[in-house]
């Protein structure tokens, strides 16, 4: 036992020092930094995709990066509560039951027969925990002025750079499509999103997003579009 740790000692001090002499201690040292390495590289992969989320993939993509065409937005690394509270909300009829919400309906059926015990929980920490992917974005506009509008009207709840702040429950913009976000822009002020006496977070966001539109908007998304 003594000889055993003695070796171990003497092939750090080895590695440590630049020593090559002791073959032997080389090899084991080396054989222990491998298993670390693999040992944390599987902690790296940990974020397993759970079953539920097959169903999402024809829209939402593997990497639930989300689908321009098919106007569906991306979804990796959004907030686990945010997740959960939108699948909630499709579910029971607090977003989506607007007859001109065509695209939000689409949410409606496959939120319904989701195990709110079971799949949501993992959906939500599995998107969460993917890392976010930017879309590419075709936006025009002043990031001077859309950095200034944007600081004086969204960032106090949605974070300087559009990342989101928990505390304030609002989502991270950053990343996101710009064409889904001027469209729920335009379904909080026509009153297609954010109406449900039950949607207090949603009804927030409507209210503030009365206070914008046009150019104004237009440099707004231009600036989150920018952002990380
Ligand atoms: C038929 C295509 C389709 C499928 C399948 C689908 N989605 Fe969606 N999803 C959409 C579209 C389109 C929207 C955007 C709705 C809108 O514009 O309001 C959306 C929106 C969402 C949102 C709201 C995102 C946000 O930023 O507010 C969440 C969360 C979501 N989907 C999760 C899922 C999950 C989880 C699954 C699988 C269980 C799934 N979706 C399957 C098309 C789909
Ligand atoms: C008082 C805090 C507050 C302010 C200020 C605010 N928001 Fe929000 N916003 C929220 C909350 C909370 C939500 C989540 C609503 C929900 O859960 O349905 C949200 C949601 C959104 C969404 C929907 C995101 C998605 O993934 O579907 C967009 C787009 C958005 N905000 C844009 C803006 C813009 C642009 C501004 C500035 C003009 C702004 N917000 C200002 C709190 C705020």
């Amino acid at each position: 036992m003594n000889s055993y740790i003695f070796s171990i000692n003497n092939s750090l001090i080895n590695i440590l020092t630049g020593k090559k002499n002791n073959r032997y201690n080389r090899h084991l040292s080396l054989t222990t930094i491998v298993f670390i390495l693999s040992a944390l590289s599987q902690v790296a992969v940990a974020n397993k995709m759970p079953e539920s989320y097959g169903q999402c993939i024809a829209c939402h993509g593997d990497k639930a990066q989300g689908n321009a065409q098919l106007n569906s937005p991306s979804l990796a690394g959004k907030s686990a509560s945010y997740i959960t509270r939108q699948l909630h909300n499709f579910a029971n009829g607090l977003r989506g039951s607007h007859n001109k919400d065509t695209l939000g309906m689409q949410m409606v059926a496959i939120s319904k027969q989701l195990n709110f015990n079971k799949d949501v929980p993992e959906l939500s920490a599995y998107l969460a925990a993917l890392p976010a992917i930017s879309q590419v974005q075709n936006t025009t506009g002043d990031l001077k002025n859309g950095s200034r509008y944007y600081q004086g009207k969204c960032g106090a709840c949605h974070g300087g750079q559009a990342q989101g702040n928990e505390i304030m429950n609002a989502p991270k913009l950053s990343g996101q499509s710009v064409e889904y976000l001027k469209r729920q822009m335009l379904n909080f002020t026509q009153g297609i999103r954010g109406t449900h006496p039950e949607d207090k977070f949603g009804r927030q966001m409507a209210m503030m997003a009365k206070t914008t539109s046009g150019q104004e908007l237009e440099d707004i998304l231009h600036y989150i579009a920018n952002q990380e």
